[in-house]
């Protein structure tokens, strides 16, 4: 088991104004080497939750358990920088993390804070930046003057050169254009397929959950709704309760049945109609 989670609870501005609670109870556990999505609405707690992965938060209650590290309300952020090796996340516009005065440097950073030589470095950086599908003309540049989508995939080069065994992604690909964003959900799944890599992915593109994630976590108001397979999930009676839309191939794959269940139809016929039901909801 990647992740244990028990009765977790996480509380902003304890004794202010401000208090507010984000996480109210959270039991959840995520296998090794799988690839889960978590939604749910903005607020939901969904950012708060993957941060307690690498004790960027620590609970108010409750204990998560990663890999071999076990979290609770008396332990300290830093006794967690192994943790943090292990566990990779991608943040939100993760663009805008990079500092470094060029591309190679910037992914080399992480190895070198963890003790790796400056050769060894070099090497992982060189391939991850290949890995991310990124063209070595770009190397020795300065990160910003790359385009938004180059810059994040830079992010991701730098999160994977340290050699993760879990990699957290929140909403990797808000703002990208179409096929950047397929680009980069493709690399995941090479991660999960080839490096067995425990993926998981904050994301509000129902699409990609449906056609990437093998489970889905719904978060509403802090808590864990449901965690179960994308199958049955976007089958599930609740989705319009929690403003969830239904993936574009679900629906053409509905409407299909609409209209043709009573007739008998071949397999190929089927895939075609499919594909044409498909093309309309584009
Ligand atoms: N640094 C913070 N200080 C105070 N409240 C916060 C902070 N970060 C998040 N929150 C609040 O906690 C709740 C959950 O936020 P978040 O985990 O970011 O949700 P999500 O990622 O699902 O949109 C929201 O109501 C948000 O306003
Ligand atoms: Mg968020």
């Amino acid at each position: 088991m990647a992740i244990e989670i028990t009765n977790l609870e996480y509380t902003y501005g304890k004794n202010t104004i401000f208090e507010y609670q984000a996480l109210n109870g959270i039991d959840l556990t995520i296998d090794d080497s799988s690839f889960v999505a978590i939604i749910g609405k903005t607020g939901s707690g969904k950012s708060s939750l993957i941060q307690h992965l690498n004790a960027i938060l620590l609970p108010d209650k409750g204990e998560v358990k990663v890999n071999d590290f076990t979290m609770t309300n008396n332990d300290k952020k830093t006794s967690f920088k192994e943790l943090r090796k292990q566990v990779g996340l991608v943040f939100q516009f993760s663009e805008y993390q990079l500092f470094e005065e060029s591309v190679i440097k910037d992914v080399m950073f992480g190895p070198l804070n963890f003790g790796v030589s400056e050769e060894d470095a070099k090497e992982l950086a060189l391939k991850y930046l290949k890995m991310v599908n990124l063209d070595e003309s770009i190397y020795e540049k300065s990160p910003f003057e790359l385009s938004g989508g180059q810059k994040r995939r830079v992010a991701i080069a730098g999160i994977l050169a340290m050699d993760p065994s879990i990699i957290v992604l929140d909403e990797p690909t808000a703002g990208l254009d179409p096929q950047g964003a397929i680009e980069i959900m493709e690399i995941f799944l090479t991660l999960k397929n080839e490096f067995h890599k425990t993926l998981i992915l904050v994301s509000h593109d129902m699409d990609f959950v449906y056609q990437y994630a093998d489970e889905i976590i719904l978060l509403n108001e802090g808590k864990v709704v449901v965690k179960e397979d994308k199958v049955a999930f976007f089958n599930e009676p609740f989705l319009s309760e929690y403003n969830i839309e239904k993936p574009q191939l679900l629906i053409a794959y509905e409407n299909f049945m609409k209209h043709k269940a009573s007739e008998f139809i071949s397999f190929e016929k089927l895939i075609t109609e499919i594909e044409g039901e498909l093309d309309n909801v584009k």
